[in-house]
């Protein structure tokens, strides 16, 4: 049959990004392409008992369905982690347990977004994030960054001349930039927001992944009118298969998301909530993360090193957590040339531009990951990009 393709879908493409992880399945490539958390961060042991525990003790409670907004217990449990270090969950707002940090940015769009609707974006910026706002309709703009975090001058335009539903950004460890927004920043974003009565949609997969420097407050948690939507992720701490994030928002609009969960996937697996809520509470998570954050830093140091020792040519952004590189060829090179030769040659890397509103802009950058590659492929990848840059 031919299916005739709704408007919203037929503009779609698939991501860029798992389209050419998809080409990738050659054990001897070396990937700086993807994002995901290093094959040695999951609580594996954990996950296992815990899981054994909860079918044997409570088989019924675990395969039953559940309530939208997650399991009371679970709530809870996240949100006095996201809660540990600052004051993120006021009393005006509700913790909700969703699928995904993808999920938080998906019933975002779906509860503020109308079709033609302008979003601010920072730019670069996710690119599923980009992705899920144009399935909604959303006409996105996007607003530069600087190295610590968007151009406000910028920011204020947008907000003020084309009245945004939304403003959306990864103040921590950005991906694809590793950059962090300063708290001056996020003071000022959230200021200019307030005035202008934009909702933030402050995404945080990469938060707890500090390898340097200070912890700096989320905007949620400078949040007095209520206007930031927080997501914090599971993916990078416990497991991206257990499809787990607290979404943090005011009980106004968290009931338009419990809606909006309703009509997606009615709750998020009890499975994973209960394990996820087990591992919170009786293991000692901040050791975990501490021993997460011990990997990404060899690994972050290990590359950042081999960029400054064998390919000095390139500028990069020196990440304080988080997965990514932003790595800057010198202007006579060509990017994507640059991209494919290193591809012929075996080591994947993302280019920049993918990551852009417009695609088509001039861009020297590429993004590079860390977390996933083993250290001596992060040494071999590295020296195969310098003989390559050589080459050119
Ligand atoms: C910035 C950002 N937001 C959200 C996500 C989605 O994460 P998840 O849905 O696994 O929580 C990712 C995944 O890599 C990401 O990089």
């Amino acid at each position: 049959m031919e299916f005739r393709i709704s408007d919203r879908m037929a503009a779609m493409k698939p991501s860029v990004i798992r389209e050419i992880l998809k080409q990738m399945s050659d054990p001897t490539l070396i990937s700086f392409a993807g994002g995901n958390p290093a094959a040695d961060s999951f609580p594996k042991e954990a996950i296992a008992r815990f899981s054994a525990e909860l079918l044997a003790e409570d088989p019924v409670g675990m395969l039953q369905y559940s309530v939208s907004e997650g399991v009371p217990a679970v709530r809870e449990a996240m949100k006095q982690f996201v809660n540990r270090r600052f004051h993120v969950v006021r009393e005006s707002d509700e913790a909700l347990v969703v699928s995904g940090g993808q999920q938080v940015i998906d019933f975002a769009a779906k509860c503020l977004v109308n079709e033609g609707d302008t979003v601010a974006v920072e730019d670069p910026a996710f690119l599923g994030a980009y992705n899920t706002l144009r399935s909604y309709g959303a006409k996105l703009v996007g607003v530069p960054m600087e190295d610590d975090g968007v151009d406000l001058t910028v920011l204020e335009h947008v907000l003020k001349t084309q009245a945004p539903r939304l403003f959306y950004c990864i103040p921590n460890f950005q991906n694809p930039t590793g950059k962090t927004m300063s708290y001056e920043k996020r003071v000022g974003v959230y200021e200019l927001c307030a005035k202008y009565n934009v909702p933030i949609l402050e995404d945080d997969p990469y938060g707890e992944l500090r390898i340097s420097g200070e912890d700096v407050p989320p905007i949620k948690s400078l949040d007095q009118k209520g206007i930031v939507i927080y997501a914090a992720s599971f993916s990078k701490i416990l497991s991206p298969a257990m499809r787990l994030a607290c979404c943090v928002c005011d009980k106004g609009i968290a009931q338009r998301m419990v809606v909006a969960k309703q009509c997606c996937d009615v709750h998020t697996t009890v499975w994973s909530q209960r394990v996820c809520a087990r591992v919170l509470t009786e293991t000692d998570i901040d050791a975990h993360i501490e021993a997460l954050r011990d990997i990404y830093r060899r690994k972050a140091n290990r590359m950042l090193n081999a960029l400054d020792t064998l390919c000095p040519a390139i500028e990069h952004t020196v990440p304080e957590g988080g997965m990514f590189v932003w790595a800057t060829l010198p202007v006579h090179i060509d990017m994507p040339a640059f991209v494919a030769k290193c591809l012929e040659q075996k080591v994947a890397v993302i280019p920049g531009n993918v990551f852009f509103v417009n695609e088509s802009v001039p861009c020297q950058s590429v993004r590079m990951n860390y977390s996933s590659p083993t250290v001596s492929d992060i040494d071999k990848g590295v020296a195969i990009m310098a003989d390559v840059l050589r080459s050119m």
